[in-house]
């Protein structure tokens, strides 16, 4: 059974202080839930907030980091220092990076690569566009950035990977996929991967979904076979939002 995993995504919020009282309010609110919650948070936060999240099942993560070990990469970040500061994983390839900071396939997977080296879990973002959907090139452009993404990735490291489908169009729009949407796709992903990596390897990846995913439409997605968690952005700044997502009351329908 893979482990059913919902994580958070602060992106570009909260002040070390805010962090600090956001889980110091979470963690009395996380016991009685078997899912594992994992929070990726601004680098200024990461050590506090990991310092604070001890001896508790939140883990603690990054939203980004450079391929390189160290050297002049002015107001870039590297894996080592992300786990120095605590971070056990790290969201790379996320769709506001690709597309605001046009990051490339090549060097999102040169980022997996350096993390997987590094021992930080990689989590791989992927997700088509409005237009591509509309276009019908949804597969396509999903199987470009999973075998693009994960390159040279061999076998034995493949089981740290975590992989979120997220939806452009879903992104902070009120408008999640569907569970029976989402829960396609995650087929479709794991059968990819079962090509990458072979059956054995592929069922023990965990594929989360994201895009507007709020503790109203949570217990549906996580219900679904295919779909091992949830990657959580707006909903995720309040503790009383994120936890309630935590405890969603799942009824795994089983894989036919
Ligand atoms: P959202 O963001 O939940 O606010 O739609 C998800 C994400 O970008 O990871």
């Amino acid at each position: 059974m893979r482990p059913c995993l919902v994580v958070g995504n602060w992106k570009m919020n909260k002040t070390i202080e805010e962090a600090v009282h956001y889980v110091q309010a979470l963690l009395p609110l996380l016991s009685g839930s078997s899912i594992e919650p994992w929070l990726a948070v601004p680098f200024t936060c990461i050590q506090p907030v990991a310092e604070a999240a001890k001896d508790s099942s939140l883990r603690i993560g990054a939203q980004n980091m450079n391929d390189a070990t160290h050297g002049a990469f002015t107001g870039e970040i590297a894996a080592k220092m992300l786990l120095n500061a605590g971070a056990q994983f790290v969201i790379l390839g996320h769709s506001e990076r690709r597309m605001l900071y046009k990051e490339d396939d090549a060097f999102i997977n040169r980022k997996v690569h350096r993390a997987l080296q590094d021992q930080l879990r990689p989590l791989l973002c992927i997700g088509e566009k409005r237009e591509e959907r509309e276009q019908g090139r949804t597969h396509e452009v999903l199987q470009a950035q999973m075998t693009k993404g994960l390159e040279g990735i061999k076998k034995e490291q493949a089981s740290q990977i975590v992989i979120a489908y997220e939806p452009v169009w879903a992104i902070g729009s009120l408008e999640p996929a569907t569970p029976d949407l989402a829960n396609e796709t995650h087929r479709m992903c794991r059968q990819w991967l079962k090509e990458l990596f072979g059956e054995e390897i592929a069922q023990q990846m965990s594929l989360i979904y994201g895009g507007s995913v709020n503790e109203d439409n949570a217990p549906a997605l996580l219900s679904q076979p295919e779909i091992d968690g949830l990657l959580v952005g707006g909903a995720s700044l309040t503790p009383a939002t994120f936890s309630q997502i935590i405890h969603s009351q799942i009824n795994k329908v089983p894989t036919p």
